[in-house]
């Protein structure tokens, strides 16, 4: 039984993330626990299980003070980049949710159940876009089985992958009216989270050739999103056994016609219209996940409790 005596933090605790995995270590049995934010929310209060905690402001010196086994990080990259090194350097092992070390050589981006073998004593370990987390759930059994060779995908994402702002703005508006556009990547080519989930992708794949093209837009859905998925694989693979393979992967579920309302607030991966691709040699696949959830807060605790079970936190 994993200890959860163990001092925790949740940086970022008021945003879309944070809220949720407070919710998840209270389920959890998660007891000492700190919540931080910035400056703006410093002194208010959010819930935790039953109770309610004072945010505290994330400041270098609190964070490095030495009081901390493990940090759940859930603000942007900038903040990341400037925080997190202060509870490393406090002793705390970091779960960071931001973009800011996915990519780092020497940091670990996991999916628990997809690729955890590769945590190892790390001091941050770096958690996945929210659409690379669901696409890896099930790219993960389908390669291991019969190899993958090229993937495209069309994802509908929903407002609250842009954080409370974006849930702002889609409850601000007539939802046709709703402005949910994406960042342009530098190059203006694609939108950085086309590059994104490409790179991440082939990184917990551990596949950094692999052909990958995605095109993401952001829908008018609050939480839940939803991917048009196309696969070729190396080796012949039937709808029919994809669907077996499926049913017993990790964090995956198969149902008919999964929406974004059956995914929100369910820890699966849903995934059905698994079928053969009548313009190719592959197969059509549809899946939808709670992106608060398995795509950001919940992978993030399941990490922390494989660290756990694995006693790879500071003693
Ligand atoms: N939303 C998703 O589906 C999703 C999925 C995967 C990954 N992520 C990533 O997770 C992170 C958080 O996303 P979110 O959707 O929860 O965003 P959000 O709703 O905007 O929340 C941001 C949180 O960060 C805090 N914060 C901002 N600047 C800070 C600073 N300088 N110091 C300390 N705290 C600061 C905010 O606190 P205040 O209240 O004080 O402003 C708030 O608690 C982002 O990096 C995002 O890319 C999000």
């Amino acid at each position: 039984m994993p200890d959860l005596d163990l001092r925790a933090a949740v940086v970022g605790a008021t945003g879309a993330v944070g809220t949720v995995t407070l919710e998840l270590l209270a389920e959890r049995g998660f007891r000492d626990v700190r919540a931080f934010a910035s400056a703006r929310s410093a002194g208010s209060q959010v819930g935790f299980g039953d109770g309610r905690l004072t945010v505290e402001e994330a400041t270098p010196e609190a964070l490095a003070a030495g009081d901390l086994d493990l940090a759940f990080f859930s603000v942007g990259t900038a903040a990341s980049r400037e925080l997190v090194p202060h509870a490393v350097r406090g002793g705390a092992v970091v779960v960071d949710k931001s973009d800011a070390y996915r990519l780092t050589d020497g940091i670990p981006l996991v999916v628990a159940g997809v690729n955890d073998q590769v945590l190892n004593g790390d001091e941050i370990v770096a958690n996945p876009n929210c659409s690379a987390m669901q696409l890896a759930c099930v790219l993960k059994p389908l390669g291991d089985e019969a190899g993958l060779a090229s993937v495209r995908l069309a994802t509908y994402q929903s407002a609250s992958g842009a954080g409370d702002a974006g849930i702002e703005r889609l409850r601000s508006v007539p939802a046709a009216e709703a402005d949910l556009s994406m960042d342009w990547d530098l190059d203006g080519d694609e939108f950085s989270e086309e590059w994104k989930l490409r790179a991440e992708t082939r990184k917990i794949l551990d596949l950094p050739e692999l052909p990958l093209h995605a095109t993401c837009v952001r829908v008018p859905v609050l939480v839940g999103h939803a991917q048009a998925v196309w696969v070729e694989t190396q080796e012949p693979l039937s709808p029919e056994a994809a669907g077996e393979i499926l049913r017993g992967a990790p964090h995956v579920e198969l149902a008919d016609l999964p929406t974004p309302g059956d995914a929100a607030g369910r820890d699966h991966v849903l995934v059905g219209r698994i079928r053969r691709d009548t313009a190719g040699d592959g197969l059509a696949l549809w899946i939808v996940n709670d992106n608060l959830r398995k795509g950001a807060a919940l992978n993030a605790v399941q990490i922390a409790e494989l660290l756990l079970e694995r006693r790879l936190l500071p003693a």
